[in-house]
């Protein structure tokens, strides 16, 4: 369906993903509400919804009609070029906690206070790349796993080949099938992806950036440029986010609420002793 009403909720699929809702997020919502949000969160993988005036606890509210909802000072509640966590770095695609062994499940971001139409977030759609991949290309990666790693994280692809034992990481089948949807989905990044099991680092990175080609091509990117009131909520496993650089934009104070069972440390309590760099929570 490409658009439709609930309610007090309506809403439109946007061109290439997404969909855009309408209709006052503050509120608690009905069932049927509640229902129609996650039926086009599932099938459009991101949501935008504009003008809204969210506190942190009804964010985490509307987030909580996806899962579990890490609130309590259990996740990082708000994102800024000052928040000692990613500053004003720019950041490659990526799914929040690819190293980890359960990333995040969905994630949020509404502007409360932000340089208007001064700072974006991106997004490309790994279901979507799969589905128009290739049948030889398909073939190709079928059965095959791929290693995401903790690492820095910046403007650029910079991994390593190698994964050190003390290192923190998780081995991830290349296409994997979404535990909701069931639709198939490429789990590489640019951001974390060290290599392809198996592989010699040429070949692994010539698939690699095969697989990106089809990941982040430009018809298969979105970029949304933030105004006050943005309330965003996407799927982590479907879609990966980045940014470009924040130099200069402030402010740019983004809400944060993220879908999950288990928080960074609950899945790995010495993650901050043993990680090189800080984790990629934000965007
Ligand atoms: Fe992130």
């Amino acid at each position: 369906m490409l658009e439709g009403r609930v309610g007090r909720l309506s809403w439109r699929a946007s061109q290439p993903f997404g969909a855009e809702v309408e209709g006052d997020l503050s509120q608690p919502l009905t069932p049927e509400e509640a229902a129609c949000l996650r039926k086009v969160f599932y099938d459009h993988e991101l949501i935008i919804a504009r003008g809204q005036t969210l506190t942190l606890e009804q964010q985490q509210t509307l987030a909580g009609h996806i899962g579990p909802v890490l609130a309590g000072g259990r996740g990082m509640e708000y994102v800024s070029p000052d928040d000692g966590v990613l500053n004003e770095a720019a950041l490659t695609f990526h799914s929040d906690l690819a190293f980890a062994p359960e990333p995040f499940q969905a994630l949020s971001l509404h502007a409360v206070d932000v340089a208007e139409n001064r700072t974006s977030t991106r997004f490309a759609n790994a279901h979507r790349a799969y589905e128009r991949m290739r049948d030889g290309l398909k073939g190709r990666i079928a059965g095959m796993k791929a290693i995401s790693m903790s690492v820095d994280l910046g403007p650029v692809r910079a991994t390593p080949h190698e994964v050190p034992a003390n290192s923190i990481h998780q081995t991830w089948n290349v296409v994997r099938t979404h535990p909701v949807t069931g639709r198939k989905f490429l789990y590489v990044s640019e951001s974390h992806t060290v290599q392809i099991v198996g592989l010699s680092h040429e070949a692994s990175e010539d698939l690699l950036h095969t697989l990106f080609e089809e990941l982040y091509a430009d018809d298969n990117r979105i970029e949304h440029v933030w105004r006050n009131g943005d309330f965003l909520l996407w799927d982590n496993l479907a879609i990966q986010h980045g940014r470009p650089d924040l130099m200069g934009v402030r402010p740019r104070r983004l809400q944060r609420a993220a879908v999950a069972e288990h928080s960074l440390v609950e899945q790995l309590p010495d993650f901050f002793d043993r990680a090189a760099a800080g984790a990629p929570m934000g965007a």
